[in-house]
């Protein structure tokens, strides 16, 4: 896109202040995260008015959505409630949306915007949502708060746009396990992912630290599981002093509150994976029931961070019975397709000591106890694909084989993912390496504590999920990319916010635009326009050294 140009000139207005008057509001720039595949830029603008109609052949809840959604944000400043109305024909002054079965791609669209109309072509009702992202990002930004402007009138400039994502699969996800966010912090998230053409949201709703969800057939989980004694201070040394705040912690998310957000995300063509960890990161439940783990316990909610010894015990058949229990809840919650059930970071100790586990091995025949984890997550594959879904999880699930129904993510860097590709899994790629927001995002001197690292946006923007040790049917299993943000040390709003974005926005990228489009400089150029956009919505991006500053040094991870 030769959009450089254009966003100069606009921020130069915006900076001179010959545009700042509160009627006019900001400048139309063409300016897009993620790139569309093709922006061709016209002359002139399309400019609402009072009377503008937003009309939908095949008008449906489902359709209606974005033609809502567009309404809204001309209401925003205007206050104009403008008519969304069932039709065929577009109309001057107007915007037409149509279902067309000739574009291919599921989530692409069509998008031609002139002085007299604008016209939306779309296959699915989700490449219509996009499309009307795309619409908000090319309008002024003050279409984004609620909050009327004296004679503001929201325009869009002329273009012809055609677009389509490079993967399917985009997502984000959070840990609410180690500290957890209001459902309106959730609903926010879950606006971002919507923005930026994302489709996935991944909830990793249960911890060593806290259980997160209600299940009603086992309540301790929530009474005794969902709350800590206190937490850990700070980032200690190994061996060092550990330091507490004395401060019990907690909270959960009801199922009422679980459905609404579900619901809230699918408005948004935003599907919502939860995650179950099993057989690791599971103290909080066996806090709750310690009959499920390996030494009866007691156990306690942990108060800090790290990996625990005390996992679910492999051996007794009551850990399936009530990890099957709360998977039924789940799925029962939860429409998608995939159920993730963690699977990382579970050591082998217990097992190695445990009766119950060491006559599973003998009674299957297992080699010793990696392939008492393979069982594990296989017997729960069987249930989860029972129901109609399809497991997926950390990268580990394919030490000691998985059934191929089964998907990876691969977290330890891309090589478990490539071996994954290779053995015909499907794969989403969210190394450590490219997408761990928690990591710190420039030099740490004067940052808020971080878990480590060196993630700068720049390196984040680098990554490009294809791989020349794949053949190009192999690479097909490459579903697509995911930021991760954990939370050990990000324990409010503005901190989540702080440390996901821009982050967030550049994995956008990766997922949605062709790789011949992708280009660091103009993607800079591109973000300084949508911070305007950002800002008008309250959030508490990261406003520092965006560049990798240590590009080409050997300490660089
Ligand atoms: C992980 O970061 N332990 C998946
Ligand atoms: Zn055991």
């Amino acid at each position: 896109m030769k959009t450089s140009v254009f966003i100069l000139l606009a921020i130069m207005l915006l900076f001179t202040g010959c545009n700042k008057g509160p009627s006019n509001g900001s400048e139309n720039v063409y300016s897009v995260i993620p790139a569309p595949v093709s922006l061709k830029e016209l002359p002139g603008k399309f400019t609402f008015t009072g009377k503008s109609k937003i009309i939908v052949s095949d008008l449906n809840e489902e359709t209606g959505l974005s033609a809502d959604f567009l309404a809204s944000l001309v209401k925003n400043p205007t206050g104009w409630d403008l008519e969304v109305v069932s039709g065929n024909r577009a109309s001057r002054g107007s915007v037409f949306m149509t279902l067309d079965s000739s574009i291919s791609n599921d989530e692409g669209y069509v998008l031609s915007v002139t002085r007299p109309k604008i016209i939306v072509k779309a296959k699915t009702p989700a490449g219509l949502f996009y499309a009307v992202q795309t619409i908000r990002q090319l309008m002024q930004p003050e279409v984004e708060k609620d909050s009327l402007i004296n004679g503001f009138r929201p325009s869009v400039p002329s273009c012809e746009i055609t677009d389509e994502p490079r993967f399917a699969y985009r997502g984000m996800h959070l840990d609410v396990g180690r500290h957890l966010f209001p459902a309106e912090t959730i609903k926010k998230y879950i606006d971002m992912i919507a923005l930026q053409k994302m489709n996935t949201f991944h909830w990793h709703l249960t911890e060593d630290q806290g259980w997160r969800i209600e299940i009603k057939k086992y309540p301790k989980l929530t009474e005794v599981g969902a709350y800590r004694n206190e937490t850990i201070v700070g980032r200690p040394r190994r061996g060092g002093p550990r330091v507490y705040d004395s401060t019990r912690y907690g909270g959960f998310y009801t199922q009422d509150e679980v459905r609404d957000i579900v619901a809230y995300a699918k408005s948004k063509f935003v599907t919502v994976i939860p995650e179950i960890e099993m057989p690791g990161h599971a103290l909080a439940a066996l806090a709750s029931y310690p009959e499920l783990s390996c030494t009866g316990g007691p156990f306690e909610v942990a108060t800090r961070w790290g990996i625990f010894d005390d996992v679910y015990c492999a051996g007794k058949d009551n850990t399936f019975d009530f990890l099957e229990d709360v998977l039924t809840e789940v799925m029962d919650l939860f429409p998608s397709q995939f159920i993730h059930v963690g699977g990382d970071e579970c050591p082998k100790t217990r097992w190695k000591q445990c009766p119950y586990c060491q006559k599973r091995i003998k009674d299957e025949g297992l080699k010793d106890e990696n392939e008492l984890q393979s069982y594990f997550i296989k017997r729960i594959e069987k249930f989860i694909s029972s129901k109609g879904r399809r497991l997926i999880g950390w990268d580990e699930i394919l030490e000691g084989g998985l059934p191929p129904e089964a998907t990876v993510m691969s977290w330890r860097g891309v090589a478990g993912g490539i071996e994954a590709a290779k053995q015909d899994h499907d794969v989403i790629m969210t190394p450590t390496t490219y997408v761990y927001l928690d990591y710190y995002q420039c030099e740490p001197e004067g940052q808020p504590l971080a878990i480590g690292g060196y993630l700068p946006l720049e390196k984040v923007y680098s990554f490009d999920p294809e791989f020349d040790e794949l053949t190009p049917e192999q690479q097909k299993h490459i579903l697509g990319v995911q930021g991760n943000v954990w939370t050990e040390y990000i324990a409010t709003p503005e901190h989540l916010e702080y440390m996901t974005y821009p982050r967030m926005i550049a994995i956008s990228e990766i997922g949605w635009s062709p790789a011949s489009l992708k280009d660091f400089e103009d993607f800079l150029a591109r973000f300084s326009v949508e911070r305007k956009r950002l800002d008008e919505m309250g959030i508490n991006y990261f406003k520092g050294e965006y560049r990798d500053t240590r590009k080409g040094q050997s300490r660089q991870q």
